[in-house]
């Protein structure tokens, strides 16, 4: 006979920097990142990401001003460890605080935060963000070393980093997939066992999203590319609730 078990809820946070990508090249005000953020809220998800980069590429900061007027649900302020940011962060205290690492000439977040050797100024950097009542999460790759120091530093919480493991799956890369799934699932394990909560995102879509979502210590996706790219087709909405129904049916784990 086979019933079912449910791992546990999974939260979806929608990451709008796609959008700001968007208005920010033709210069003008719309697409507006906080419409979606607004429309995503309604939609049901649980989270808004947005990031602030230095060069303020995709999200401004008045976008970022207008996102804590506009949101009843969590922000996840997403920023690098610089002292601008932390400023920022203290002036508007989102929900959470998500470091990452930055680097001007990249595409996108293209590797996890360097927090070993790191270690004693991200505790000093975390520390006030902390205090004022941020939960602090750390961007790390799936590495037993980034988890350790990440507990040893203060976060609250580890985003461990899908991306190599959606591009090998896009690929098809399986054995090179499969072994990036393991070690996600070995840095989900261990960085729940240290108190960490769990996160993770990157480069998810509906094809790569079933194997993360079925981790079981791994509490909050954030995701964005694809859904803002699917949006485009079947609207936001309908794209959440797709990439929902996907991360549900993960949750139920058929046992004998
Ligand atoms: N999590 C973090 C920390 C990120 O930097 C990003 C990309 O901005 C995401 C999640 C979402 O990635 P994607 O847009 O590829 O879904």
């Amino acid at each position: 006979m086979t019933a079912t078990d449910f791992v546990g809820p999974l939260r979806l946070g929608v990451n709008i920097d796609h959008v700001a990508t968007v208005r920010n090249a033709r210069g003008g005000a719309v697409p507006d990142p906080v419409r979606a953020a607004v429309l995503a809220q309604s939609a049901g998800a649980d989270g808004i990401t947005a990031h602030l980069r230095e060069d303020r590429r995709h999200i401004r900061d008045a976008d970022i001003e207008a996102l804590v007027e506009a949101l009843h649900i969590p922000l996840n302020f997403e920023m690098a460890a610089t002292a601008e940011m932390q400023t920022i962060a203290l002036r508007h205290r989102p929900h959470a605080v998500c470091i990452v690492p930055e680097r001007r000439e990249e595409r996108t977040t293209e590797g996890g935060l360097e927090v070993a050797g790191d270690q004693n100024r991200l505790a000093d950097y975390i520390a006030p963000l902390a205090d004022a009542g941020c939960r602090v999460s750390l961007f790390i790759a799936a590495d037993a070393v980034q988890v350790e120091a990440a507990a040893s530093v203060g976060a609250a919480v580890v985003e461990l980093h899908t991306g190599a493991y959606c591009d090998f799956h896009d690929e098809g890369q399986f054995a090179e997939r499969d072994a990036e799934l393991a070690r996600i699932a070995a840095a989900a394990t261990k960085a729940h066992a240290l108190g960490l909560e769990v996160h993770a995102g990157h480069g998810l879509s509906y094809d790569s999203v079933g194997p993360i979502a079925a981790l079981p210590e791994v509490v909050e996706l954030n995701i964005g590319h694809f859904l803002m790219g699917e949006a485009i087709f079947r609207g936001l909405p309908d794209a959440m609730a797709e990439m929902r129904r996907l991360m549900d049916a993960s949750r139920v784990k058929a046992v004998a």
